[in-house]
């Protein structure tokens, strides 16, 4: 009997049919699904892409905390109207230290995933202060509180060990430096060497417009003035010519 003859035997006999379409689809699904519980395999490594610093990473904290995704997303996709707006789409090596990820599915004001470098600081402390004063129309809320709340250093390397639980790759020297690169970034008289060493590009100076005190202002804004910033597109899409 041939192959096909024998297919026969299947094709009439439904409960076996069944059985063995089942085991089908099982490999196949296994087959697509289990590679992407390796991230490592799954998220391609783009240069630049970074884990965040301690006052960025305070500021996303805030982020979340005040719920800033029910409105903005962080997530450019790749259409013409969107890239046209907002730069290149995004990468998901853009958001592999994000935990969780804030690319958000609401856009009652526009996506924030490369807001970063768009305004100054300042633009930004008068606009979270006052929304309104800005962008008559807005509907975003105010923030002006975030001014007064002064940020404890001393919480900072447990927030990093425990984004190093989930594999974030912070490294003991960037736990053991945290709390004085939280102050750092934001002081415009500090030595920020150590900063930028750990973390490249990083922006730092006085965030919220008072140098003298280290608020969630400041680290909000640290936040927002680094996303979408990291890769370099130009040099990326130049590279990818030449390989
Ligand atoms: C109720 C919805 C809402 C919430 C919540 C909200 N926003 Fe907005 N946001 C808007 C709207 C609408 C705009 C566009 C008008 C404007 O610029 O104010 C906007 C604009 C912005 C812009 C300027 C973006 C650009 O490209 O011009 C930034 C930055 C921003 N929001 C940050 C934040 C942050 C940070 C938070 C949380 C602390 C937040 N927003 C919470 C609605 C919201």
């Amino acid at each position: 009997m041939a192959l096909m003859d024998k297919h026969q035997i299947l094709e009439k006999n439904a409960s076996l049919l069944l059985v063995f379409s089942f085991l089908v689809v099982t490999i196949g699904g296994i087959v697509e699904i289990a590679p992407l519980f390796y991230i490592d395999n799954t998220v391609e490594k783009v240069e630049g892409v970074r884990p965040y610093s301690p006052l960025e990473l305070k500021g996303r904290e805030v982020y979340v905390r005040e719920g800033c995704y029910l409105c903005h997303s962080q997530m450019i996709r790749p259409f013409r109207d969107e890239t046209e707006r907002y730069g290149h789409y995004s990468l998901a090596a853009e958001s592999m230290y994000d935990h969780p990820f804030q690319w958000g599915s609401k856009r009652t004001g526009p996506d924030l995933a490369r807001v970063g470098g768009r305004y100054s600081n300042a633009w930004h402390v008068q606009h979270l202060t006052d929304p309104q004063s800005v962008v008559p129309e807005s509907v975003m809320p105010r923030y002006g509180f975030l001014a007064g709340q002064e940020i404890d250093p001393s919480l900072i390397a447990e927030t990093l060990r425990t984004n190093r639980a989930v594999g974030v790759p912070y490294s003991d020297e960037m736990i053991k430096q945290a709390a004085a690169d939280l102050a750092a970034q934001a002081d415009p008289n500090a030595d920020t060497s150590g900063v930028t060493g750990r973390y490249p590009k990083a922006v730092t100076g006085d965030f919220d417009g008072d140098p003298k005190r280290l608020t969630e202002m400041d680290a909000l804004i640290a936040y927002l003035q680094m996303l979408g910033t990291l890769v370099d597109f130009e040099a990326y899409q130049a590279d990818a010519f030449v390989r």
